[in-house]
């Protein structure tokens, strides 16, 4: 009995040594790095991404109304889970369509390549 006592006092004090040093426990930040697709497999550099765009730049849900919702962290899902064939608007009816529409404006606006080779290696 004692020693639960002093066990669940151990545990507090460290979560509230994390919570006032402000270490959250990391969220879900998916994998550094990534080869999307298989037919034309796309080299996808995450973790370089995180550092100078927002997540909220590529990552979005999909409202009661079913039109583009805000960025909620936690729920970054496969892009695919919702542009799929199903997709109501059919220029966003693939994980080509939405890659090509966010990957390449983004791209162009920062003048990086769109050469394909710069993302199908
Ligand atoms: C800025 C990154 C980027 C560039 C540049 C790019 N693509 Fe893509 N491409 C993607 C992404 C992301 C996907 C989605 C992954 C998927 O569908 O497999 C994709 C998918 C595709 C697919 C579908 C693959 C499949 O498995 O169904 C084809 C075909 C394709 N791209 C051709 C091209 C061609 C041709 C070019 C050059 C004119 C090009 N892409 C340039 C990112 C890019
Ligand atoms: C430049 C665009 C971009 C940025 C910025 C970005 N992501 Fe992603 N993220 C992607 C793409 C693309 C995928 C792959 C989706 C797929 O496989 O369909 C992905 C996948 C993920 C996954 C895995 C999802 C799953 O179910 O497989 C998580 C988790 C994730 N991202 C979290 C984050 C977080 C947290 C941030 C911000 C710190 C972030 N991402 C920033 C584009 C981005
Ligand atoms: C939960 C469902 C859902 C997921 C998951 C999702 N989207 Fe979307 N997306 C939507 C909806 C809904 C819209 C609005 C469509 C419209 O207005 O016709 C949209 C719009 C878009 C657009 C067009 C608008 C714009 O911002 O340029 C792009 C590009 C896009 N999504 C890319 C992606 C990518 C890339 C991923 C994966 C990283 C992704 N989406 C994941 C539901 C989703
Ligand atoms: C919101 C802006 C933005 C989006 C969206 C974005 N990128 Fe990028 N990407 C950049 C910038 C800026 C750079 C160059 C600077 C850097 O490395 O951060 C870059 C660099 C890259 C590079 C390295 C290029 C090189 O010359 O080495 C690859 C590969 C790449 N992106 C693939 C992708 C793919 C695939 C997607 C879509 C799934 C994507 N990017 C979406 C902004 C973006």
């Amino acid at each position: 009995m004692k020693k639960t006592i002093i066990c669940t006092a151990a545990a507090f004090a460290f979560a509230f040594t994390c919570a006032v040093a402000g270490v959250s426990v990391a969220a879900n930040q998916g994998p550094a790095e990534m080869v999307l697709g298989t037919k034309k497999p796309v080299h996808f550099p995450h973790a370089a991404h995180q550092k100078h765009q927002k997540c909220a730049d590529c990552h979005h849900t999909k409202g009661a109304d079913g039109k583009q919702g805000p960025y909620v962290a936690g729920q970054e899902k496969k892009c695919d889970e919702c542009h799929n064939k199903d997709f109501a608007n059919a220029e966003l009816n693939s994980f080509k369509n939405v890659g090509h529409k966010l990957c390449k404006e983004c791209h162009k606006k920062n003048k990086v390549s769109t050469s394909c080779n710069v993302c199908h290696k």
